[in-house]
């Protein structure tokens, strides 16, 4: 027997013909023909119709990226790659010695609490998206963008969690704080009850009830959690940052920000085209009772975090705030406001959390994150 000796794994080779091609005698050389299969004959598939491409209920293959039936979400991929960060690389040594030395311990209390609120609100949006949305999404450019989503809220926790360790707060007690305080949980709980039916993977979306409840849970993740919640959760820290203090953690929010605002932006859009594309429409006595637990527990939320006011933020700024952003949710689905005359309690949210207006004032390193094009806000 002969081998190849530069590939041990090579099977040796007969040293004749014969020993190559002989057979035991036992096997009967017609059943082995017949063993053998023959290729299948695959007919072409014709070109498919992009606009069988449905948010849900595909009707065509949901492997084949273009032609595309909703650009805009590859539009919304594009976007979300020109911005490429890590928590590495903004210097928190400062917040170090504010959060030691300057913060008041009311201060220290909304800090730590906004921490803890949002570093399980992170993972808790990475499994929704991950493991409940995108599954039911049955068109390869909103998989996509939701992949890259799916990726930004993990990137989010890290930061969450780098400003943690950088800061040196006792991580067993932060992360059990969302546990053990109950208006911290409030938030929590809701969105668990909101989003839990729709993380079943059996869902049958071709049935008009659970549809119905997709659409009210997707609606209650893009409009409240991320578009609300989110939105309106970085505002005390913002608050921080204007007055100059803790500006890496308010710098590091401000990428956060701005990945959340499109996350709604683009969850907002999903709802609009899956009511129209299967004719649903929202109820609205439903729809107004998700705002109005959404605020119960943001009421409970902002008293906690802001029991004693801190120089230029209230709980009640922060209520009233919410009412402001929720109402702009509202319009943004061609739905009724569900505060009326809620009033713009922070005209200086919308410039803070800017990132290209920041980089002038405090000299950071935006510009060289930002690798395309400016987003628009
Ligand atoms: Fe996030
Ligand atoms: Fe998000």
């Amino acid at each position: 027997m002969l081998s190849k000796w530069n590939d041990p794994l090579s099977i040796a080779i007969p040293a004749t013909n014969s020993q190559l091609f002989s057979q035991p005698d036992n096997i009967n050389p017609a059943i082995e023909l017949d063993a053998v299969s023959t290729p299948e004959t695959i007919e072409a598939l014709p070109p498919i119709d992009p606009n069988d491409k449905r948010i849900v209920n595909a009707k065509t293959d949901i492997n084949q990226l273009a032609p595309f039936k909703y650009g805009w979400a590859w539009e919304f991929f594009l976007n979300a790659n020109k911005n490429h960060w890590t928590p590495l690389d903004i210097n928190m040594a400062q917040d170090v010695h504010d959060y030691r030395h300057k913060l008041t311990t009311e201060e220290r209390h909304v800090y730590e609490n906004v921490l803890a609120y949002l570093t399980t609100s992170d993972i808790l949006a990475m499994r929704n998206i991950g493991l409940a949305v995108m599954e039911k999404m049955s068109a390869p450019e909103l998989q996509i963008y939701q992949a890259r989503q799916v990726f930004e809220e993990a990137l989010h926790t890290w930061t969450y969690q780098h400003c943690i360790e950088t800061i040196g707060i006792d991580q067993s007690e932060i992360y059990n704080r969302y546990r053990v305080v109950p208006e911290i949980y409030g938030k929590i709980k809701l969105a668990n009850e909101k989003l839990s039916q729709v993380i079943d993977n059996n869902l049958d979306l071709t049935n008009r009830d659970n549809l119905q409840q997709f659409a009210m849970s997707y609606l209650f993740f893009a409009a409240v959690f991320e578009g609300c919640w989110f939105y309106n959760g970085f505002s005390p820290i913002f608050a921080l940052q204007r007055r100059g203090l803790m500006k890496g953690t308010g710098e590091q929010f401000q990428y956060i920000m701005r990945d959340e605002v499109q996350h709604c932006a683009f969850g907002l859009r999903v709802i609009r085209q899956l009511l129209k594309e299967e004719s649903l429409t929202l109820d609205p006595v439903a729809v107004q009772s998700m705002w109005e637990e959404a605020e119960a527990a943001e009421v409970a939320y902002a008293h906690y975090i802001l029991k004693d006011p801190i120089l230029g933020y209230s709980a009640e700024d922060h209520i009233g705030q919410f009412r402001f952003i929720a109402n702009r949710r509202a319009k943004q689905l061609q739905l009724a406001e569900p505060f009326p005359g809620a009033t713009n309690q922070l005209d200086w949210l919308d410039e803070q959390a800017s990132m290209r207006k920041e980089k002038n004032f405090f000299e950071t390193r935006v510009t060289e994150y930002q690798t395309g094009a400016a987003l628009t806000w």
